[in-house]
């Protein structure tokens, strides 16, 4: 059985004070939710106490990590390492983010190393994949998120996949607030799920974690996570209310 995600993606928002606050007030919200994983991503700069505090008040929060610099150590200034965030306590780093890939001009080969890098160092990637809308509109949505998948994964193996997550974010729907219909994200995630199968195999794809990311939001999260194929979200704006997040992560509730 799959357990849902819901993951929430601060993006460059809260400062380590605001972090630590919103931690604060969340915890408390989702301690009782026992069939479903709760993590946060804040920035960077928040991760040390935040992780701090996760463990000081006995929280299941889990915690990750937004991106990655693809390397133990060495002379690349400004990046972190997947070691220094293992050593934090971070359970999940997210790669290939869209926005990383449009502003920041991430590549395929780039975040493939990223996936890998996670993995090698005991912590587990959320691989984000996703279209525009001109790709949707041109009907090559399919097409273009199983070349990513095909790219990212290269260097993956079958049973490090099955415990990976992919989140399946189109692009036309983040921080929009036009979320994908029920069927096009159930598509998706199934297509995702099928194209896992014929990759690596029947038992990767059962196990593997496909969640849908893109205006989630309390009055939608119920009936995206009833879908078959859905195993939880990748969520933005909502993620940085701790009311809202929490009634996402309370959607069986
Ligand atoms: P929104 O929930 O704000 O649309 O963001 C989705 C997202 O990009 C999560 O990674």
């Amino acid at each position: 059985m799959r357990k849902p995600l819901i993951a929430g993606n601060w993006k460059m928002y809260k400062n380590n004070n605001e972090a630590l606050e919103l931690v604060r007030e969340l915890a408390p919200l989702v301690a009782d939710l026992d069939d479903v994983e709760v993590a946060v991503c804040p920035p960077f700069t928040a991760l040390a106490d935040v992780s701090r505090l996760i463990a000081d008040s006995g929280s299941s929060i889990a915690l990750g990590a937004q991106d990655v610099y693809p390397g133990d150590e060495g002379a690349f200034t400004g990046e972190i390492s997947p070691p220094m965030l293992k050593a934090l306590a971070v359970t999940y780093v997210i790669a290939g983010h869209s926005e990383r890939r449009e502003l920041m001009g991430e590549k395929d080969g780039f975040v493939a190393t990223k996936v890998r890098a996670v993995l090698d160092a005991g912590m587990t990637p959320i691989l984000c994949v996703g279209e525009t809308l001109e790709e949707r509109e041109a009907g090559n949505a399919a097409r273009k998120v199983e070349g990513q998948l095909a790219a990212d994964l290269e260097a993956v193996e079958a049973a490090e996949v099955a415990g990976m997550v992919i989140a399946y974010e189109p692009i036309w729907a983040i921080g929009t607030g036009k979320t994908a219909t029920p069927d096009d994200a159930q598509g998706m995630n199934s297509a995702i799920r099928r194209w896992i199968a014929a990759s690596f195999g029947d038992d990767t794809a059962a196990s593997v974690r496909i969640l849908y990311g893109g205006s989630v939001k309390p009055g939608n999260a119920a009936e995206l996570m009833a879908l078959e194929d859905i195993d939880g979200a990748l969520v933005g704006g909502a993620s940085l209310k701790a009311a809202d997040f929490a009634a996402i992560a309370g959607f069986k509730a």
